[in-house]
């Protein structure tokens, strides 16, 4: 199937750069956030991101300026009826994605395909609540989207090799590279890295060592880029402890379950760079 239309729902992190790279890579976009405010931000942060591709280099400037034209925000659902594909990629909670799917399905024609970015959820449990599972998919993006080269796939259980496809098509045509997953929590990634990075909030609650040293000590000792507590902060403390959550409620296992330190940083809103403020302090950005 032809994919020219794209639909993005939630405009936060994620679904501000799955917009941007969609866009620049030639499709009509239309992005949906709950409130003009939290849109208003959300195309702002388009904005930067353009700005900052121009600077460095990475984009021209009348590509840049054609991709934000390409972009469309809205606060009503139905105006991502006419959406090719659809890519949800709001808060962390089942119930607030399946909320959006199920409307979705009430407003969308039969071979709209939709598409998760989930980080942990299952395919086949958000799938349940159309009435087109089979043209449900998992599309995990990461973050910083116009970035990161890889998105993992996940095929639900009733997901057509068709559907597949398709999500495969639109992935490498924004210039990514796809891995492809079962319908598993944490799917590769995830699954790999969640139960590091609570371990390293453990490590930080046990007082093991300070947070610089933890960072420090994983980023020369591994050759990684950053350490687990800059990550938590780049990926977002909410969202993090949302998966911890869910992989728990899955596995039953207490390698997944949110350590107390985590829980009380969201409580208190540090959540990490998006907020000023997680592990370290940032600038507001
Ligand atoms: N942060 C990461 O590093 C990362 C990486 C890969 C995948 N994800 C996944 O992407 C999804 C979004 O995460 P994020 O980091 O962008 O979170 P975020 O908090 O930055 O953004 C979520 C946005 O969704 C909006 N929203 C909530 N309900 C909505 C609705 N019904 N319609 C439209 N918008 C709605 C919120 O207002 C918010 O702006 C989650 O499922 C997360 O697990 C996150």
């Amino acid at each position: 199937m032809t994919i020219r239309r794209v639909g993005v729902v939630g405009c936060g992190l994620m679904g501000s750069g799955i917009a941007e790279v969609c866009a620049r890579a030639g499709y009509e976009v239309v992005v949906r956030e709950v409130s003009r405010v939290l849109l208003d931000g959300g195309l702002a942060r388009i904005d930067a991101s353009l700005r900052r591709g121009v600077e460095r280099g990475k984009i021209e400037e009348a590509a840049a300026r054609r991709a934000r034209e390409a972009i469309r925000g809205t606060i009503t659902l139905a105006d991502l009826a006419e959406s090719d594909l659809v890519i949800e990629a709001v808060i962390e909670k089942m119930a607030e994605k399946q909320a959006v799917f199920r409307e979705l399905d009430g407003l969308c024609p039969p071979g709209t395909i939709f598409a998760s970015n989930t980080s942990s959820l299952s395919i086949t449990e958000l799938a349940a609540v159309t009435t087109r599972a089979d043209r449900v998919v998992g599309m995990h993006f990461f973050n910083p989207v116009p970035v990161m080269t890889l998105v993992e796939l996940v095929r639900g259980l009733q997901t057509s090799e068709e559907t597949l496809e398709a999500a495969r098509g639109l992935a490498v045509s924004v210039g990514k590279t796809v891995v492809v997953a079962k319908d598993y929590p944490g799917f590769i990634v995830n699954l790999l890295l969640v139960p590091y990075l609570l371990d390293a909030v453990r490590a930080l609650e046990l007082g093991v060592a300070s947070k610089e040293d933890i960072d420090t000590a994983i980023t020369l000792g591994l050759n990684h880029p950053m350490g687990p507590l800059t990550l938590l902060d780049f990926v977002g403390l909410d969202t993090t402890y949302y998966i911890a959550e869910a992989m728990y409620a899955e596995f039953r296992d207490a390698r997944y379950a949110p350590p107390p330190l985590l829980k009380q940083m969201v409580l208190a809103g540090r959540l990490g760079r998006k907020s000023g403020r997680g592990f370290y302090e940032y600038g507001r950005s």
